[in-house]
């Protein structure tokens, strides 16, 4: 449920956050700031802050940070929308009822009411008059009864008006039916998008109908039909199956390419599949997994697309901090058809044997030659090496390094002087790019939020100083002309940049504490920075830091940054160990 923004600013207004954290934690008045001991971490001197006049609260010691509501959140394990009740309750407030919803909310919430009247729709007519053929479809797949019950899979009519019309029974709109992309317009007269498909409803991790994914029954194309983006769904950030996923007791999520094979795979008990909704992973993608999950097996099709996918996946994911294993079938393209034809045990073996990325890829690499030959033999050892140099710990060089030397036969020591020729190759072509930015401060930026990643450094400090500085004097947004979050290079960022432009736009309030969509992670990190970064402000230097986010935006080179940042990383753990 979400609440009007103004009344968010209300709530936040009359709950000082010394008052509400007072209320748990003894704070003496120190300059501007108060202190007390931080009641999320035991410790003994006080590390835990309170900026009054920024109304928020900060730890030095465990980072966790954040306005009046998350503190709430935090110290009472309140949702939020229940910490905003209990200090609208606090402060004497009155929760607004649904007629004062901003609109935007109140669009959102029909949105999603639809999508569920549409999902139990589709739902129905799989058991309907017209749901034969369909429904022989979802048997012949070997889909059983519950599973499509849990999953909520649907059936769309061959119809151009069924589900239009049992929507506007229900008193939907023309253009709800339009805003939710559920159908086609010609001459201004809709129709039903989805005609004659099996319908997977895509859920998001908080229960609510975003979209649908529609498969036909034969081999037809397009294969599949998804919902486009919409006011509520946008599919580089949401995976299909997390809502069930997230609540699996394995300590590691399958991810997988297909609808089918996440259906498949949780009906065989491996409830812990998702699958990222026809589109190669993105960076939101890895960041929404991390929040559940510290490994993920890859379980990409054995086709060569498949396995292409996998290695592009893997950087992504352990930028994140994500563990990777990528799991290979043998005599079958997809889980979905391994689990039918060899069944669940066999593919526990499967995931039990999933080799590590390293693994991995050495197997990739030894696959291409044919070590029978000289030739080939050496440059196995090259590829191999090349591989190798890469890897951030001196034990997994040693370990792989013995490894291709075996399968290489040369010796340990031959190939260890390969793997330092190949990081000096390496670093030679790097230097240029090493010159372009001072190397030096790029990982002491790096926030320590797992979900949170500085992918262009220069870009990142000066969005940091955007918010900081805008905090302080919301006037400066005045001065950003068209920036938009958009440009942002770190996605976190560019949502508040927008969230604080619309709401100076509309005059209201801006401040830490009423920002909306944050993690306690989030949070935390930009309260963090609001406490770390306290240089006056200054119009010329925001101007400055302006410009630099829209030239970086601009020179769109995401990808020479992540280099540099991954061949630092390997720089400062392989210190003393390389020459
Ligand atoms: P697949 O072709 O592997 O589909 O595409 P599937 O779901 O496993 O279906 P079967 O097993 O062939 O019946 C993987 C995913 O890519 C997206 C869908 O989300 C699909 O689940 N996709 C595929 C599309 O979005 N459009 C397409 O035309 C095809
Ligand atoms: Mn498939």
């Amino acid at each position: 449920m979400a609440f009007p923004p103004s009344f968010i600013d209300e709530v936040v207004a009359r709950n000082p956050i010394e008052d509400v954290v007072g209320q748990y934690v003894t704070l003496k008045r120190s300059g501007g700031n108060m202190f007390g001991l931080c009641p999320f971490h035991g410790e003994k001197t006080a590390s835990f802050s309170v900026a009054p006049e920024k109304g928020i609260y900060y730890c030095f010691g465990c980072h966790k940070g954040g306005g009046a509501i998350n503190f709430m959140m935090e110290i009472e394990g309140l949702s939020y929308p229940d910490a905003v009740r209990n200090l609208a309750q606090r402060a004497g407030m009155q929760v607004p009822e649904d007629d004062q919803y901003q609109s935007r909310y109140r669009a959102q919430e029909r949105l999603w009411a639809l999508m569920k009247e549409a999902g139990r729709f589709f739902h129905e007519q799989l058991y309907g008059p017209n749901g034969g053929e369909c429904l022989a479809y979802v048997q012949k797949r070997g889909l059983s009864k519950s599973i499509v019950t849990r999953f909520g899979i649907g059936f769309a009519p061959d119809s151009w008006n069924a589900l239009v019309d049992a929507m506007k029974k229900k008193g939907y709109t023309d253009q709800e039916l339009r805003d939710a992309d559920l159908v086609g317009e010609k001459n201004g007269r809709i129709y039903d998008r989805f005609r004659n498909r099996l319908m997977f409803p895509i859920i998001d991790v908080r229960g609510n109908v975003i979209g649908f994914g529609g498969r036909v029954l034969d081999d037809s194309k397009p294969k599949y039909l998804n919902t486009s983006e919409t006011l509520i769904f946008n599919k580089r950030r949401n995976l299909f199956g997390l809502n069930l996923a997230k609540k699996t007791k394995f300590p590691y999520m399958i991810l997988v390419e297909g609808n089918i094979d996440v259906v498949t795979l949780h009906q065989y008990g491996f409830d812990n599949a998702v699958a990222s909704l026809g589109t190669s992973l993105t960076d939101e993608h890895a960041a929404l997994l991390s929040r559940y999950t510290e490994q993920v097996v890859l379980t990409y099709d054995s086709d060569e697309a498949g396995q292409r996918a996998a290695q592009r996946a893997i950087p992504m994911l352990e930028k994140v901090g994500i563990r990777v294993k990528v799991l290979q079938m043998k005599d079958a393209k997809d889980p979905d058809e391994f689990l039918h034809k060899f069944g669940p045990d066999k593919f526990k073996m499967l995931l039990e044997d999933s080799a590590n990325r390293v693994e991995y890829q050495l197997n990739a690499i030894r696959s291409k030659y044919d070590l029978s030959l000289d030739d080939q033999r050496i440059r196995f050892i090259h590829e191999a090496a090349e591989l190798i140099c890469t890897l951030g710990s001196a034990v997994q060089r040693e370990v792989y390094g013995h490894r291709v030397a075996d399968a290489g036969k040369i010796s340990f020591e031959s190939m260890m002087l390969e793997v330092n020729k190949a990081f000096k190759r390496r670093l030679a072509r790097e230097k240029k790019k090493q010159e372009r930015i001072d190397l030096a401060p790029v990982q002491a930026l790096q926030p320590k939020a797992r979900s949170i990643r500085y992918d262009n450094v220069k870009s990142a400090m000066a969005e940091e100083q955007i918010l900081v500085q805008a905090l302080r004097e919301p006037a400066l947004l005045d001065r950003c002309g068209s920036l938009s979050g958009s440009s942002f290079s770190v996605g976190l960022f560019g949502r508040i940049f927008d969230q604080l432009t619309t709401r100076h736009s509309r005059g209201m309030d801006i401040s830490l504490g009423v920002l909306e969509d944050l993690s306690e992670e989030e949070m935390s990190h930009v309260a963090g920075l609001c406490h770390r970064l306290q240089s006056p402000v200054n119009e010329t230097a925001f101007m400055d830091c302006v410009r630099t986010v829209q030239q970086q935006s601009g020179r769109n080179n995401k990808s020479s940054d992540d280099d540099l940042l991954a061949l630092q990383n390997k720089l400062k753990e392989s210190k003393g160990t390389y020459q």
